[in-house]
């Protein structure tokens, strides 16, 4: 039986609906419950909804053996597990985003709001510019509009919610999508069925790719 956490919400569904069509569905998970665990012992496979923040500690604890989780996570923690492909969906970017107005003026401390205080720290070291971090857990683009904050760095999907709040796009950081994950001691021990799993998964994102064309 394989164990696999799934991401609660729009993106897990979507990903279910791709593991199901893939040949590993489970119904009892269809039904509408709030159960948070189901198996289907003829596909062997057991999955399980978790936050999407946590996907990344059951992996790599092997509380499961696969899971489903946005690169931004896995960047953010740096687990210790496999990235076994890009399951091409759950698309967004993670952007550096202010007022269209703002310059940055580099003899001062660049304040930066953010959710992923790793992410954003690596992207400035990188340029050799001091900033403050602030850490926060949602909400982000409240923080430049409130003074908290000079930028933020956050995921934008639709961009709607930065043109809401008057922000805008001012630098890329990386491209973020969903990614299939692996335990590494499960990987070694069942290594034929998650080679499967990921072959067939690999090829319903290709067929799923091709409908969409
Ligand atoms: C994320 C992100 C942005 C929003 C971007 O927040 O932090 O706020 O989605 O999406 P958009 O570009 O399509 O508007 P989330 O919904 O995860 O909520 P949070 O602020 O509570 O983290």
């Amino acid at each position: 039986m394989l164990n696999i956490a799934l991401p609660k919400g729009r993106l897990g569904e979507k990903v279910y609906g791709m593991l199901k069509q893939a040949g590993y569905p489970c119904p009892t998970l269809e039904q509408p419950d709030r159960r948070l665990i189901f198996e289907n012992p003829e596909s062997g496979v057991r999955y399980f909804w978790v936050k999407p923040h946590d996907v990344t500690i059951y992996v790599e604890r092997g509380a499961a053996d696969l899971g489903i989780a946005g690169k931004d996570i896995i960047l953010e923690y740096s687990p210790e597990l496999y990235e076994l492909l890009d399951l091409k969906a759950g698309r967004c970017r993670m952007c550096v985003a202010g007022p269209a107005d703002f310059r940055d003026n580099r003899s001062r401390i660049l304040r930066v709001a953010t959710k992923f205080p790793r992410i954003a720290g690596d992207f400035y070291a990188e340029k050799s510019r001091d900033v403050e971090l602030i850490k926060l857990n949602g909400s982000i683009e409240l923080a430049p509009i409130l003074g908290l904050s000079d930028v933020i760095v956050d995921i934008v999907e639709t961009g709607r919610t930065l043109a809401e709040n008057g922000l805008t796009v001012l630098e890329e950081v990386c491209p973020i999508s969903a990614r299939l994950v692996a335990n590494p001691a499960a990987y070694r021990f069942q290594r034929r069925e998650i080679d499967m799993l990921t072959t067939r998964l690999d090829a319903e994102i290709q067929a799923k790719a091709d409908r969409e064309r």
